[in-house]
């Protein structure tokens, strides 16, 4: 494994609030568009503070067969309470969720990759059918 590949991180999400879920269904058909979901805090809420959030998720495709992954989205947080009056005075809070609506040729491997500021990178991927 590489240096990089060597921090990213993984567990069952049901027991460590860092991974990511992605959500979509397990069979498609080729060329219709379906939507897939990655979040975070689907079984345990991760903390969303000034001082501490998820920065981002990444969502990657890659297909069966390929050497490659491909990028999907990149969905960046940037509301974590900050403002004027202080750390968690703010207005606004993201939570770390999104849904992307994509179509597919082939059938293959989502991954999604999600940034604490403080824990570092967590991955985790989902199989998904093309018919
Ligand atoms: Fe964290």
């Amino acid at each position: 494994m590489s240096e990089l590949g060597s921090l990213v991180q993984s567990a069952d999400y049901k027991s460590e609030k860092h991974v990511p879920v992605i959500e979509c269904p397990e069979k498609v058909k080729a060329g219709e568009f379906f939507e897939v979901k990655a979040s975070l805090g689907k079984e345990i809420a991760h903390p969303n503070t000034t001082e501490h959030f998820i920065a981002w998720i990444d969502l990657f495709f890659h297909p069966d067969g390929e050497k490659y992954a491909y990028e999907v989205g990149r969905f960046e947080f940037k509301g974590h309470g900050e403002s004027t009056k202080g750390a968690n005075e703010g207005p606004v809070y993201c939570n770390p969720n999104v849904t992307a609506s994509v179509k597919l040729t082939t059938s293959g491997k989502f991954h999604a990759l999600a940034l604490c500021n403080i824990h570092g990178l967590w991955e985790s991927s989902k199989t998904i059918v093309v018919e």
